[in-house]
């Protein structure tokens, strides 16, 4: 496993279970117990923003960026903002996306692959786009990536640069090949997974000084509980939860839209440790998009899931 901090390795802890037994699952999360959190904050990337920033972009409309009529993979890019301390969520902060087409060119007259979304309520953000094409950097293509500068409401903008786990230009690329310091570039390279509609999604939180609200002792407590896997992804007429308790405890599953509200509360009680699932009978009502399963364990959220309704 390659240096990532604490949050990433839940991440692809939680996307490699799905397959795998929960005994293993369930080893991982208690082998963590003894590592302190490794919060590391993100970092600037050593291009900064790069030459092709237009000013004033739009704000995303239903969390897609626009332009992605032309053809692609598509591409679902999310995570949550914590200020520096990881133990805070920071909702309402500007997340601000460009990026190359998929043939590698960018729109400098318009705002095709470029748009503005904040973190909900919660603290999550996400946007659907275009898997971004490769352009020439002089003689050498600059691996595939999306420019991203995001501002916590009343602090500085983080100006940086996401990649993609695999790409064969990025140990040529003068930024994302540096994995120490300030442009310290390996935390900002990501796994793609393809989800069951053939989308390819990747998850990156982001940490940066900011003021946030408090999520509990630490956030993703999977020795604590988590959720194992969401049937079937994308739903439509109803989703089963599997997850797992650790200790008993007061648990809770709920169910909360793309802007943070809380749509549904599937399960509360006090449980036993053990292996659980929870059948959640959707509403017809239930608008189609992005919506997160939670997981709490005594009132603090332990872990999440995303789902898409169909
Ligand atoms: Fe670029």
């Amino acid at each position: 496993m390659h240096k990532k901090d604490r949050r990433n390795f839940l991440k692809n802890t939680a996307l490699a279970t799905i397959g795998l037994s929960s005994t293993t699952a369930i080893a991982k999360g208690k082998a963590l117990q003894d590592n302190p959190p490794d919060c590391v904050p993100t970092t600037l990337d050593y291009f900064g923003e790069g030459p092709f920033y237009s000013d004033n972009p739009p704000a995303l409309i239903d969390n897609k960026v626009q332009g992605t009529d032309v053809g692609g993979e598509p591409l679902i890019i999310s995570g949550r903002i914590f200020d520096l301390s990881c133990n805070k969520y920071i909702p309402n902060a500007t997340i601000d996306v460009w990026h190359a087409n998929p043939s590698g060119d960018y729109d400098n007259r318009g705002f095709n692959f470029r748009g503005v979304t904040n973190s909900n309520e919660q603290g999550f953000y996400l946007f659907e786009t275009l898997k971004p094409g490769k352009y020439l950097n002089g003689s050498q293509f600059r691996p595939a990536h999306i420019h991203f500068k995001i501002t916590p409401p009343g602090f500085n903008t983080l100006t940086t640069q996401l990649y993609f786990e695999g790409d064969e230009d990025i140990p040529s690329d003068a930024a994302a090949s540096i994995d120490s310091g300030d442009f310290d570039a390996s935390q900002r390279i990501i796994p793609l997974q393809k989800n069951a509609a053939n989308q390819l999604e990747g998850t990156w939180d982001i940490v940066i000084n900011g003021e946030g609200l408090p999520v509990g002792i630490n956030d993703l407590h999977i020795d604590k509980g988590m959720i194992y896997e969401l049937l079937p992804t994308p739903f439509s007429n109803q989703l089963t939860i599997k997850y797992g308790v650790f200790k008993k405890a007061k648990v809770s599953i709920s169910v909360f839209n793309i802007i943070g509200k809380r749509v549904s509360e599937l399960t509360s009680a006090t449980m036993a440790p053990g292996k659980y699932e929870a059948f959640w009978e959707v509403p017809d009502t239930l608008t189609k998009g992005h919506y997160f399963v939670s997981l709490s364990i005594n009132d603090l959220q332990v872990h999440y899931l995303k789902a898409i309704k169909q």
